[in-house]
């Protein structure tokens, strides 16, 4: 089957790159099958508003109009090429930065890039269900745009395997629509990509916590030593700053109604009126941004210290000198406290081991912030609760922390204490039930479901009231 080429903006010459072609020709349709399949459900032949990115340059990274999603142009683009850029930290440190895939970090990379992969097709099928409960046009619009980029995503990181990695990436870009967010049989890789994604607390927390991850493992690649990869993770993260802000303010949203509404009843049950109280509120932070955590791996990793070591994984904006001067760390350690022999003990990691870790600080640091404004409404309402995020050592499945009983103070407790109270910081059945029974489809332009306030203002200079999406068969 020919692929049109014009409907795939790209600036890496796909009209003339036989290869690609051919390995595109032969995955695109079944891409398309995908989308139907595992996208979202049943507004495949509404018109959304959505932004597409048809260049690179400012001018055409967000190109807005209507657009049915079927026919969304997913592009592939790289950041433009730095002339003579080199590798710049490492022990491949200051060598010019590779074109190809270096032979003997094939294996590494390629599993870097199908792990991120990943990702992007999993993340649409976990939120594939909740257009049909979207508390506004404006925030349907928005689940929609992040679910198109993811796609775009996936193709960006699909066209790096066709491009450079043969035989296997076809494979590999193959597999990428072919496992499946929570199946038995073959699951998405990452565990945390496999659970559904059910209300719209959760998704605005998916899209603050997870994304956010996304953002500093993107930002980490985009320092890699094989071009390409850091091209393409560079102009990814244009996109992702969207799918940040729509999870921040998502979050923001649901606790500035709460605050007002209990500022107007403080002697009611938040239950009864239909906003979502402050303890599920944080039993949500406490659940996904403990999820996040896990995402970046253990603590004391030797794969971390072979990235980076490799010059193939940075850190966080490795080359801002504001940031990071020594680009070797091949001294120091991290202290961090883990349980030996039943006690909190202190262990040195030794500071490339510890490259993981010190990316999720810089995490930590940009979720504190958001927090702070979450925070805020609070303050203004005035009210005395404040949300929080849970320690680095509650509820984590990876790493030195996994499957012990900590509290979201991070005090270790007996299993005993743990199990008694996990219901107050996880949230349970019926608090997600509680949530789930406030999600109500509102579609009237303008208007916003009660648990939820609207935004400061409407998206691209649009009015709050703008038809952000147009049912076909309204
Ligand atoms: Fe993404
Ligand atoms: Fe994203």
């Amino acid at each position: 089957m020919a692929i049109s080429y014009d409907k795939i903006p790209n600036n890496v010459d796909l009209h003339t790159n036989r290869k690609v072609q051919k390995a595109l020709e032969a995955w695109q349709p079944d891409f398309l099958d995908w989308w139907m399949e595992m996208g979202p459900e049943g507004f495949q032949q509404d018109d959304i508003y959505l932004r597409t990115a048809i260049s690179v340059d400012s001018s055409g990274w967000a190109h807005y109009g209507y657009v049915k999603m079927p026919e969304y142009r997913w592009g592939i683009f790289l950041a433009p090429k730095q002339a003579g850029r080199k590798i710049g930290f490492g022990d491949n440190a200051e060598y010019e930065a590779w074109d190809q895939v270096p032979g003997e970090y094939r294996k590494e990379l390629r599993r870097i890039i199908v792990t991120q992969c990943d990702t992007e097709p999993a993340s649409v099928e976990q939120q594939r269900l909740l257009g049909k409960c979207a508390p506004s046009l404006y925030d349907l619009r928005n689940l929609f745009q992040v679910n198109v980029e993811e796609g775009r995503h996936l193709w960006a990181m699909v066209h790096l395997l066709h491009e450079y990695f043969g035989r296997d990436g076809r494979d590999e870009a193959d597999e990428m629509l072919q496992r499946r967010s929570g199946n038995a049989d073959s699951p998405r890789i990452l565990e945390a990509f496999n659970k559904p994604v059910e209300d719209w607390l959760a998704f605005f927390c998916f899209a603050m916590f997870m994304d956010r991850d996304g953002k500093y493992q993107l930002g980490a690649l985009a320092e890699s030593g094989f071009d390409p990869l850091a091209r393409a993770t560079k102009f990814m993260l244009t996109e992702e700053a969207h799918h940040l802000f729509v999870g921040e303010t998502g979050v923001g949203r649901a606790v500035a109604r709460t605050a007002q509404v209990m500022q107007e009843n403080p002697e009611a049950d938040p239950r009864q009126l239909g906003i979502v109280p402050l303890d599920i509120i944080q039993k949500y932070i406490n659940e996904w941004y403990s999820g996040s955590l896990d995402l970046f791996g253990g603590e004391d990793s030797s794969n971390a210290a072979n990235y980076f070591g490799a010059g193939l994984k940075g850190r966080f904006q490795e080359m801002n000198p504001k940031r990071f001067t020594d680009h070797q760390a091949l001294d120091g350690f991290y202290e961090l406290d883990w349980v030996e022999d039943g006690q909190l003990r202190s262990h040195q990691i030794p500071m490339r081991r510890a490259m993981n870790l010190v990316l999720r600080d810089a995490y930590k640091e940009d979720c504190l912030r958001a927090v702070k404004r979450w925070n805020k409404s609070l303050e203004k309402a005035g009210l005395e609760e404040r949300l929080y995020l849970p320690s680095q050592r509650f509820n984590r499945h990876i790493g030195v922390y996994a499957h012990q009983p900590f509290d979201p103070q991070g005090n270790f407790l007996s299993e005993r204490e743990f199990d008694g109270q996990t219901s107050q910081w996880i949230p349970t059945t019926a608090d997600l039930d509680y949530v789930k029974s406030l999600m109500v489809s509102v579609t009237k332009p303008g208007e916003f479901a009660g648990w939820i306030a609207p935004p400061a203002k409407g998206l691209n200079g649009q009015p709050l009231n703008f038809e952000y999406v147009k049912f076909v068969n309204a």
